[in-house]
């Protein structure tokens, strides 16, 4: 197992790519309407990104052809912005950024509302992310890897909804994706956490069955019953007794039940 422990010089980098990334979220916000395709809020997010002398990650990773990704309704992960897709009322949103500055990556995505949606929609997505802030509630050193997938899972479930089994958090840092994988599932596995390990968590939660198909252009993933799909993804540190999300938004509340 080889679990990067960071050392302070790398965790001041990871706060700024982190800070950078949440800040994209906050900023794109205000242009989730009703009429704006996904590739105008991709443009925006790429200027944006830019702008702050940094990198959009997504773009070229493996070929992906946009900024950042961009997924709608039954949409699980890695939708590709396209100027056809246009937002309507009631469509749920993920926009999942990652950035690159000072050569060390941040990660995070959650849900946008575009205009006025249905009981289930909200329902889904409060319930992806209050699964999110769930595991990041039990996160110190000491606890094992798997009591993340555990409470996730149990929490999602017992809400009626199923976790997607494909896709994991990560590990990361000066690259994109590295060890440990994070499942958002029950799993065996043992290591324990240890202050300055850094990953992602990112749970999609479907509102029916929690299996999922990749389609022919070889990115975009669907629930395979065409349910609904929710995800948030935070980038986060282990501290000496808890946890700091390095991709927290200025305007992110986390309810009183879910702190520690
Ligand atoms: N941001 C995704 C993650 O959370 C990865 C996207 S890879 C891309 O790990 F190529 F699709 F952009
Ligand atoms: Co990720
Ligand atoms: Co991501």
């Amino acid at each position: 197992m080889n679990c990067i422990i960071k050392k302070e010089s790398e965790i001041e980098k990871m706060r700024i790519s982190g800070k950078l990334a949440a800040q994209v979220l906050e900023m794109i916000e205000a242009y989730i309407q009703p009429n704006i395709s996904t590739e105008e809020l991709n443009d925006i997010c790429h200027d944006f990104i830019k702008q702050n002398n940094a990198i959009p990650a997504c773009l070229g990773y493996h070929g992906f052809p946009k900024s950042v990704c961009i997924s709608v309704n039954d949409v699980v992960c890695h939708g590709i912005p396209n100027k056809n897709q246009i937002l309507k009322i009631g469509d749920i949103v993920n926009i999942d950024v990652t950035v690159i500055k000072n050569n060390y990556y941040a990660d995070t995505s959650k849900m946008f509302f575009v205009g006025k949606t249905n009981t289930l929609s909200k329902r889904l997505c409060k319930v992806a992310q209050e699964s999110l802030y769930a595991s990041l509630n039990i996160i110190k050193p000491g606890i094992p890897l798997y009591k993340i997938g555990e409470i996730i899972e149990n929490y999602v479930e017992n809400n009626g909804f199923s976790v997607v089994k494909e896709y994991c958090g990560h590990g990361i840092g000066a690259s994109f994706h590295e060890e440990p994988h994070i499942l958002h599932y029950k799993n065996n596995n043992k290591i324990l956490l240890e202050k300055g390990m850094i990953f992602t968590i990112e749970p999609m939660v479907n509102a029916g069955k929690s299996e999922v198909k990749c389609m022919k252009d070889g990115w975009t993933v669907k629930t395979k019953d065409h349910s609904l799909s929710a995800q948030y993804e935070h980038t986060i540190l282990v501290t000496n007794n808890g946890c700091d999300i390095l991709t927290w938004q200025k305007h992110e509340k986390i309810l009183p039940s879910f702190i520690n």
